[in-house]
């Protein structure tokens, strides 16, 4: 049975009790309209951990756009739900004001990670990520948090959050989950008309080429960074490459010459639907990423 705790002070109580109990605690923070994505994240956390809290919460300070932030679904009902069936002890669903009480004055702000990518086609979007999460870990205490590989920038940014300030959690990345097509799962792809899913494919598909390009054909990073933007390009003027980069999985900065892991990102707009994806890759004899 899942319970729907609304009250931050009744979470509270409920993870008081679990520490008293020693329940080691996961968290999977999210922002509703679940997926099979989220799932995986949760059913991990239900695997790993005694207890598991998700959070749903559409966090308007990481909205730049008003207009994104109307338009995103709010379907708590089948969020429960959804929950519930991957055994998830407690949604976390707070409302606007208890998050952001009139007055807030504090806002946890990353540099140099944030400052290329996401950080520059959204900005403020990290302060408004970093603030929420740090406030949600805070409320939650968890020993583990669960983010998804899709959202890359956003893993690497929550990481060097809690390593810098010391929080005692644990921040596992897990893969990315695919349609049978290739497209990651995300709530966007809904936007998608038939035709865009047909443009956005591009974004998979580049990845991939682009990961043989460097692994298999020796290609330099150069030469991958003008293959990822050739194979986004389209006759459509509505499909953009925002950006499409060989970088380094922890620092983001550009990678050269790949020794180790470096991580091959990408954004291809369709229409007004922003879509993520990326992929890691190694050279020859680099363990597997994560190890
Ligand atoms: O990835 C998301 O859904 C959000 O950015 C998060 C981590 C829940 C913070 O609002």
């Amino acid at each position: 049975m899942t319970d729907v705790v609304r009250d931050p002070r009744a979470l509270r109580e409920y993870i008081e009790m679990a520490h008293r109990n020693r329940f080691s605690l996961g968290f999977v923070a999210t922002m509703g309209a679940l997926h099979e994505g989220h799932l995986s994240l949760v059913r991990r956390s239900v695997r790993e951990n005694d207890r598991t809290i998700v959070s749903v919460y559409v966090n308007p300070l990481q909205f730049g756009v008003a207009l994104d932030l109307e338009r995103y679904q709010r379907v708590l009902e089948d969020d429960v739900a959804l929950c519930s069936a991957a055994r998830t002890d407690v949604v976390f669903a707070p409302s606007v004001r208890d998050m952001q009480p009139p007055g807030r004055a504090t806002l946890v702000t990353l540099s140099g990670i944030t400052d290329d990518f996401e950080g520059v086609h959204r900005p403020g979007h990290f302060d408004g990520v970093a603030t929420i999460v740090a406030t949600l870990f805070n409320l939650v205490r968890p020993h583990r948090a669960y983010f998804g590989q899709k959202d890359f920038q956003q893993a690497v940014v929550v990481r060097r959050m809690a390593r810098d300030l010391q929080m005692p959690v644990d921040v596992v990345v897990c893969p990315i989950v695919r349609d049978a097509d290739g497209l990651a799962l995300s709530s966007r792809n809904a936007f998608l008309s038939d035709a865009d899913r047909a443009e956005a494919l591009r974004l998979p598909r580049a990845l991939v080429a682009a990961e043989r390009a460097l692994l298999e054909d020796d290609a330099s990073p150069a030469a991958v960074r003008a293959l990822l933007a050739d194979a986004m390009s389209s006759e459509r003027d509505d499909v953009e490459m925002e950006y499409g980069d060989l970088v380094h999985p922890e620092t983001l900065a550009p990678i050269h010459r790949l020794d180790g892991h470096g991580v091959l990102l990408g954004l291809l707009r369709v229409g007004s639907v922003r879509l993520l994806d990326n992929r890691v890759v190694a050279s020859p004899g680099t363990p597997a990423w994560g190890d």
